[in-house]
């Protein structure tokens, strides 16, 4: 399977940012104007509060955005305050979530071990992760950034099998490019995801790992975009800041949309 052949996906983390109206107005100018970015799977990860007006906001413009979580419990349901289970993402229309983001593991304390559990809960859930991974400025100084991905790819996705693979899309997010303004170079970007690649191959097979998109995500923004995009195994994006505002948002979605096209 050659890149052209993957449908690029754009998801746009909004993290703990926006409010219930201002979540519902960019929802609602990105499902408007979905059609600039045809052919390239558009999800929103609105905070969890707002995934109902979001959603709503996505139907009413007629917009085909799908919906994502920015986090979920490996557990199914019982007595876990504050957790919110894959069915529940599922009950209010989500279709993705993200795990093991960046600001998970370093902030909260997720390690492959959870974000592998949590991966199988939402793929039996029928939620489609979005596995994160990525090396810190020290670890890629210090020459390990293979090993780190490595590690963290083989052991976020253990023991999922070819079909859970093929659900799964892995973002690549060098930790020093989220929210700093320092984007990966193409060359730096395109070689960690034919590891990733090379990876997923490993664990299934090279056909199922041509299957799998990996999105590349740190300071992705309108001008950096379609360098990105022409990078044979840059599959799409998850952009954080530039997610909150639809025209650039929309314009990232667009670069990925020429690669498709
Ligand atoms: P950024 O965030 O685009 O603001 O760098 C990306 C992310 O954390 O997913």
């Amino acid at each position: 399977m050659t890149a052209s052949a993957r449908t690029p996906i754009v998801a746009g983390n909004w993290k703990m940012n926006l409010d219930h109206a201002a979540g519902i107005a960019l929802a609602a100018a990105v499902a408007g104007r979905r059609s600039e970015a045809a052919g390239v799977d558009l999800v929103l990860c609105p905070p969890a509060v707002y995934i109902v007006p979001v959603a709503g906001a996505v139907a009413e413009a007629g917009g085909d955005v799908a919906i994502g979580g920015q986090n979920a419990s490996d557990k199914e349901q019982g007595a876990f305050t504050g957790e919110i289970a894959p069915p529940m993402l599922v009950d209010v229309g989500c279709c993705y979530v993200i795990l093991g983001h960046s600001e998970r593991r370093t902030l909260f304390g997720e390690t492959d071990a959870s974000v592998n559990a949590k991966a199988k809960a939402a793929l039996a859930a029928g939620l489609l992760p979005i596995v994160c991974v990525g090396e810190t400025l020290e670890e890629r100084e210090a020459g390990r950034t293979e090993a780190v991905v490595t590690e963290q790819v083989n052991g976020s996705l253990a023991g999922l099998d070819a079909a859970a693979l093929e659900k799964t899309v892995v973002a690549y997010e060098p930790v020093w490019a989220i929210g700093t303004g320092k984007v990966a170079t193409p060359e730096q970007a395109q070689e960690v995801h034919a590891l990733v690649r090379g990876l997923l191959a490993g664990l299934a097979s090279a056909e199922t790992a041509a299957k799998v998109r990996i999105q590349y995500g740190g300071s992705v923004k309108p001008d950096n975009a379609a360098h990105l995009a022409a990078c044979p195994d840059i599959d799409g994006a998850l952009v954080g800041g530039a997610s909150l505002k639809a025209d650039d948002f929309l314009a990232i979605a667009k670069a990925f949309a020429a690669r498709s096209a």
